[in-house]
């Protein structure tokens, strides 16, 4: 038997990624629902080789959908995702709205599937913020090797990460430059277009942004609340792919031939590591795919046990859209979506 999903933000960036991957993994679905709303309401969206008619959340009965990968912000998700959750369907919420709830397991297969049984308290699962879930996939198996004491990361983050207008702002500045037009700003606190901004999200007392802090309670959250992280999150004139640059200290020694070895077999993880022009994978490149990319793994040598590396991906797939899929993935494998119809 297949199931019925809804995706929700389904005329979005993570939206119509979901779609596609839903497709291309050939998900076990009967029916696919596209969902958005009321300003798209007619609009198509394309699923494999079939076009769907997108329809309005505000309207829509959950009361017969087996799974709903919501992804429409985070008011929306405040708002939807609980009430879609009491009618039986378990919610794979994309936003930030749930994921620091004790009662709201987050996940990234690839390091804590298991805790995904949590979910029946709430029916909803939530996915990380997109920086942190490549983060995860490479931290994961380091940690399982030589445990993680401190992770100091910089992140270089592309515009799709802040939604479809994003987008648009970049191509639109960038077209401005180059034609001597004028340069508007709405989405970004500054010009994207051939600059770089240090700052992601609303700022916080202590002078990090909320996207900073994200890093450090996920991590916590997923790997191990001990790790010590530190972040500093910058948005980058790049459409798609996020780049990290990580250290990592550990509390037994490991070096860059053992890391790499640990992290070529790794899920998830690919490695790209020549030393030499070109040898190392960058945003446009891992565009459209499903690994996390892991280059340039050298030691540090100023502290105790110290590696550098730097962790590409693509933040709209596994940053967003695949591993809600993948979470839906082990849902079904785990025949656990019954226990979310007793929930209920
Ligand atoms: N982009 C990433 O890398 C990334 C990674 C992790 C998590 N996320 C999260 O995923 C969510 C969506 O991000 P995005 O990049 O896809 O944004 P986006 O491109 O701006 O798309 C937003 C989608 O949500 C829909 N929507 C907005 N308000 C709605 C409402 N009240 N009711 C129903 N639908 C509504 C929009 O529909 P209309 O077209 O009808 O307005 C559109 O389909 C956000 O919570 C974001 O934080 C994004």
């Amino acid at each position: 038997m297949g199931y019925k999903v809804a995706v929700v933000g389904a005329t979005g960036n993570v939206g119509r990624e979901m779609l596609d991957i839903l497709a291309e993994r050939a998900f076990p679905a009967d029916e696919v629902v596209a969902l958005a709303s009321s300003r798209s309401l007619g609009q198509e969206v394309s699923f494999g080789d079939k076009i769907l008619k997108v329809k309005t959340l505000d309207t829509y009965d959950f009361s017969d959908t087996d799974i709903c990968l919501m992804s429409a912000g985070g008011e929306a998700s405040k708002e939807w995702s609980p009430r879609i959750g009491q009618q039986g369907c378990v919610v794979i919420d994309n936003s930030s709205a749930f994921r620091y709830d004790a009662d709201v397991p987050l996940i990234v297969p690839e390091v804590n599937a298991d805790a995904v049984v949590g979910f029946t308290k709430r029916n909803i699962i939530a996915n990380p913020n997109c920086s942190t879930a490549q983060l995860v996939v490479a931290l994961k198996p380091l940690h399982e090797a030589a445990t993680i004491k401190r992770v100091v990361v910089s992140t270089y983050q592309s515009v799709s990460g802040a939604g479809k207008d994003a987008m648009d702002e970049l191509f639109s500045q960038t077209r401005a430059v180059f034609t001597a037009g004028e340069v508007v700003t709405k989405k970004f606190t500054k010009r994207i277009a051939f600059n770089v901004i240090p700052h992601i999200d609303v700022f916080m007392e202590d002078g990090y942004t909320k996207e900073e802090w994200k890093m450090v309670a996920e991590t916590k959250k997923m790997l191990d609340p001990k790790i010590k992280l530190t972040a500093t999150a910058v948005r980058v004139p790049v459409f798609i792919g996020h780049a990290e640059a990580v250290n990592v200290e550990f509390e037994r020694p490991l070096s860059p031939e053992q890391a790499t070895e640990i992290l070529r077999s790794a899920p998830g993880v690919l490695v790209i590591d020549k030393r030499e022009n070109g040898g190392y994978m960058t945003p446009h490149e891992a565009a459209g795919e499903d690994a996390t990319y892991i280059s340039r793994i050298r030691e540090d040598a100023t502290v105790e046990n110290g590696l550098n590396f730097w962790c590409v991906s693509d933040n709209l797939r596994k940053g967003a859209a695949l591993n809600a899929v993948q979470i839906a993935e082990v849902l079904v494998n785990r025949k656990l979506l019954s226990k979310a119809k007793k929930a209920a």
